[in-house]
């Protein structure tokens, strides 16, 4: 995946994220502002999705520290969105251990049933599939995170595919609530 992100502007900070902001970096001395920047990247994913050059550029003013400096944070963690991504973001471990433990079979498996390949996210904006690296779960591989906290193992296809069948239900009754 390209670490390039992407250069459309930003909203203005809103008071409220200016708060949430303030509340995060009052948690350190007052001359090491910056260790606030992951807090921060997280509040500003959370309210759109992902991190845009802008965003980083906002973070990066808001700590009085270099763009260049937030930016190594935000291609370091997988957490962090580099761009738009689906409902449901699926990192799949394509680390060493786990490709010699059917890592790939377990990736190649989740390609066919999307329909996408590694990086992509499908037509109707559900799933986003992305490579991770050791999740700390090696004797459990196959293994992949769903949304940056579910953690699942052991994932042979038939359990891939209970996977994708429960999520694409949850999202479609969470689509259905969202019209009422
Ligand atoms: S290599 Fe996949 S969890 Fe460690």
């Amino acid at each position: 995946m390209s670490s390039e992100p992407t250069r459309e502007p930003a909203p203005a900070l809103s008071a409220a994220t200016r708060a949430l902001f303030d509340r995060e970096i009052a948690k350190y001395p007052a001359d090491q502002k910056q260790s606030a920047v992951m807090a921060c990247l997280r509040i500003l994913q959370q309210e759109r999705g992902y991190i845009s050059g802008a965003t980083e550029e906002q973070v990066a003013q808001y700590l009085g520290m270099p763009p260049i400096a937030v930016h190594e944070v935000t291609t370091f963690y997988n957490m962090y969105n580099q761009r738009p991504v689906g409902r449901y973001k699926l990192n799949v471990c394509t680390n060493l251990p786990c490709q010699l433990r059917d890592g790939a079979r377990a990736l190649h498996h989740l390609e066919q049933r999307l329909g996408i390949r590694m990086g992509e996210t499908t037509p109707d904006g559900l799933f986003t599939l992305q490579q991770a690296e050791c999740l700390g779960a090696c004797a459990d591989s196959p293994v992949m995170l769903v949304n940056d906290s579910t953690m699942c193992s052991f994932m042979s296809n038939d359990k891939l595919d209970q996977l994708i069948d429960g999520l694409r239900a949850a999202g479609a009754s969470e689509s259905k609530a969202g019209q009422v």
